[in-house]
C-alpha cells in the first residue's frame, strides 16, 4: 500500500466517528485537494466508501470485509511491527514463512492469508483453513536460541495470545496444553511452532496461528461442527479482524523480545495458570500407544505438563494428546 493512502486511512481512523477535512489531508500530505481526492479514489477501488461533505470533509462510511494489509497497517500506527505479506490463497502460511526464510529473506517477517489449501495441525493434523472471516498467520524469525527452549515459547505465545484475546474481546478463552485455545472445551484456535535446528542452535522458527475469529463454526463439516467454535459465537457482534490482526502482531512481536531477552521468566507461570484449563482435572495423556490417567497439576518450567498419577506419583509429560475425563 503506498504511503499515501496509509497516511489517509490513519487520519480517518484515528478521527472517527468525526469527519478530516480535505484542507487538513492536503496540508498532512504536502498536496493539493485534488490529489486527495485522487488517492481517496484508489481506496475506492479496494472496497472503501467515504461519506464526503463539503462543510466537515471525509469520513470512511464502509470498509472491505475480511482481512485488508492497509487496515492492519493503518490500525498498528507507530507500534512495533513486522512486514506484513498478505495473500488471498496458500498452501500453508507455515509452509511459506519456512520457504521464505530458507531463500534467505530478511527475518522477522509475518505471513497472513485469507485462505489456506493445506493448513496443517500438530502432528501432520489437517487445519481447516476456509475463507470465512478466520486467521491464518504466521511469524518468521531467526533467533538463535537452544531447541530445548521451544516448548515454553508456544506456550508463553499462547497465554500472551489469551491475554490480547480476553483484553481484545472481553472474552475469557482457556489455554489446553500445549497449544490448543479453547472455550467451553471447544477449540477456537491453535499453535504450531516449527524450527530448523543447526548445530544444536534453533536457526529458523516459524510460529503459526490459526484461530476461529469471525468464521461460523457450526457450519463446519462432521465433527468440527461440535467441538470448534469461534470469537464471533462466543460474542454478541463480530470483531473486526483488522483491527484483531493488528493487535496480534504487536502482541507477538513484543513476547517473542521478551522471550529471547529472558524477560518472560517473571510473568509466564503466572500467566500461563491464568488461562490453564486443565490444572486440578482429572485427565488422560495419550502419548504414543501409552494412555497415562491422572489429576493435572500444571507445567514445569521447561513447559511439560505435570500429571499426578496413581500413588501420588508426579511425573513430567514434554508431548502427548491430553483430554479432559469426567470426574468419577
Ligand atoms: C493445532 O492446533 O494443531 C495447531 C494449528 C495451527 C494452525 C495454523 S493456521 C496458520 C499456520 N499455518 C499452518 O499450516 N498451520 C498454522
Amino acid at each position: 500500500m503506498p504511503e499515501t493512502e496509509l497516511v489517509i486511512l490513519r487520519e480517518l481512523l484515528a478521527r472517527e466517528p468525526a469527519y478530516v477535512s480535505g484542507a487538513t489531508l492536503a496540508e498532512k500530505l504536502h498536496m493539493s485537494r485534488v490529489s486527495v481526492w485522487m488517492h481517496m479514489e484508489k481506496l475506492r477501488a479496494q472496497g472503501f466508501t467515504f461519506e464526503a461533505s463539503t462543510a466537515r470533509g471525509y469520513r470512511i462510511a464502509t470498509r472491505p470485509a475480511g482481512l485488508h494489509l492497509a487496515l492492519v497497517e493503518a490500525y498498528l500506527k507507530g507500534r512495533r511491527h513486522l512486514p506484513i505479506q498478505l495473500l488471498d490463497e496458500v498452501d500453508s502460511t507455515n509452509d511459506e514463512a519456512a520457504r521464505q526464510l530458507a531463500s534467505g529473506r530478511t527475518a522477522p517477517f509475518v505471513i497472513l492469508a485469507r485462505q489456506q489449501t493445506r493448513g496443517r495441525g500438530r502432528r501432520g493434523r489437517p487445519w481447516h483453513s476456509e475463507p470465512n472471516g478466520n486467521l491464518y498467520s504466521s511469524f518468521a524469525f531467526r533467533p538463535r536460541l537452544s531447541p530445548d527452549r521451544m516448548a515454553v515459547f508456544t506456550l508463553w505465545m499462547g497465554a500472551n495470545i489469551c491475554e490480547l484475546i480476553a483484553n481484545f474481546s472481553k472474552l475469557t478463552p482457556g489455554l489446553k496444553w500445549p497449544n490448543d485455545i479453547l472455550f467451553d472445551g471447544r477449540k477456537a484456535g491453535g499453535m504450531l511452532t516449527e524450527a530448523r535446528i543447526d548445530a544444536d542452535e534453533i536457526h529458523d522458527l516459524v510460529f503459526g496461528l490459526g484461530l476461529n475469529v469471525n468464521g461460523p463454526a457450526a457450519a463446519w463439516p462432521g465433527e468440527l461442527a461440535r467441538r470448534a467454535t469461534s470469537l464471533a459465537e462466543q460474542s454478541t457482534a463480530a470483531l473486526d479482524l483488522n483491527r484483531f490482526t493488528a493487535a496480534l502482531i504487536g502482541r507477538v512481536v513484543l513476547a517473542y523480545e521478551q522471550f529471547v531477552a529472558g524477560d518472560h521468566k517473571a510473568t509466564f507461570a503466572d500467566l500461563w495458570q491464568k488461562y490453564d484449563v486443565l490444572r486440578g482435572q482429572p485427565v488422560a495423556l495419550l502419548h504414543g500407544e501409552q494412555r497415562i490417567a491422572g489429576t493435572a497439576m500444571g507445567i514445569d518450567d521447561a513447559g511439560s505438563l505435570l500429571l499426578r498419577t496413581g500413588h501420588g506419583r508426579l511425573q513430567r509429560f514434554h508431548a502427548g494428546d491430553v483430554t479432559i475425563e469426567k470426574r468419577p
